[in-house]
């Protein structure tokens, strides 16, 4: 589903990703942990074509995105979902409106885009604050909708930036259920966090960035 072979993406003089290699098979819930600074981010944002490795070969569902031309984007990223470290939302527009233009890029048909739009904005507890302006929201608040606009059209690749770093214990907890159960009917998740603690709630596999190098640790035990 998302492979990787060799890549090495560099900033100015300063290397970010040394030779990464790495297999994310469909329906994986991978987790990405390493120290700030370590690349977590750049690597995210390679998978989702918003950057370019200077070496090496992207796969993204059978498809070589490595040098892929700012017109073929869209549809790549049309199947799959971001969570970003910093939300990203238009503060101007209502929860609602937020996730509903998800819906409209993804091309989700309208009946089934209105069932979707429910089921997250319950999952999230979200549904009292759908007319509010997301600029009117807490932290936390803007974080689920960030999550709700990423998860609502049923995503074939999830792209998770740190997705609970403004969340409590409660909704943290309910984060994880709903990706443990994305990735149950097959949504490939890719998760990064500096957070060791939520590292540990994913052994499944689990890749550690360190000064640009990769080390990949699978337990198919299954924990
Ligand atoms: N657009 C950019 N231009 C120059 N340097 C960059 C750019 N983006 C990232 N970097 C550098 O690359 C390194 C890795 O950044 P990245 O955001 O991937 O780290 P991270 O692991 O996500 O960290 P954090 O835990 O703080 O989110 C950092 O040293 C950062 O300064
Ligand atoms: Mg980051």
């Amino acid at each position: 589903m998302i492979k990787l072979f060799h890549v090495s993406k560099h900033y100015g003089t300063k290397s970010v990703l040394n030779d990464v290699t790495l297999l994310i098979e469909k329906g994986d819930m991978c987790c990405i942990v390493g120290p700030n600074g370590a690349g977590k981010s750049t690597l995210l944002k390679l998978m989702f074509c918003q950057e370019q490795s200077d070496r090496g070969q992207i796969m993204i569902n059978n498809q070589n995105v490595t040098h892929m031309s700012q017109s073929a984007m869209p549809a790549v990223r049309q199947r799959m979902g971001f969570i970003f470290e910093d939300f990203r939302l238009m503060l101007r527009k209502t929860v609602l409106q937020n996730i509903v233009l998800a819906l409209t890029i993804a091309g989700t048909p309208h009946k089934q885009g209105r069932q979707n739009v429910d089921r997250v904005l319950e999952a999230l507890r979200l549904e009292h604050k759908k007319h509010d302006a997301a600029s009117d929201l807490s932290a936390g608040e803007q974080q689920r909708v960030c999550i709700a606009r990423a998860v609502v059209s049923d995503p074939l690749v999830l792209l998770a930036d740190e997705p609970t770093g403004s969340l409590d214990s409660t909704a943290t907890a309910e984060v994880f259920d709903l990706l443990r159960g994305m990735s149950a009917r097959g949504t490939t998740v890719v998760l990064a966090t500096q957070n060791q603690d939520v590292a540990d709630r994913f052994p499944q596999h689990r890749v550690t960035l360190n000064q640009g190098r990769m080390t990949e640790q699978r337990n198919t035990c299954g924990i």
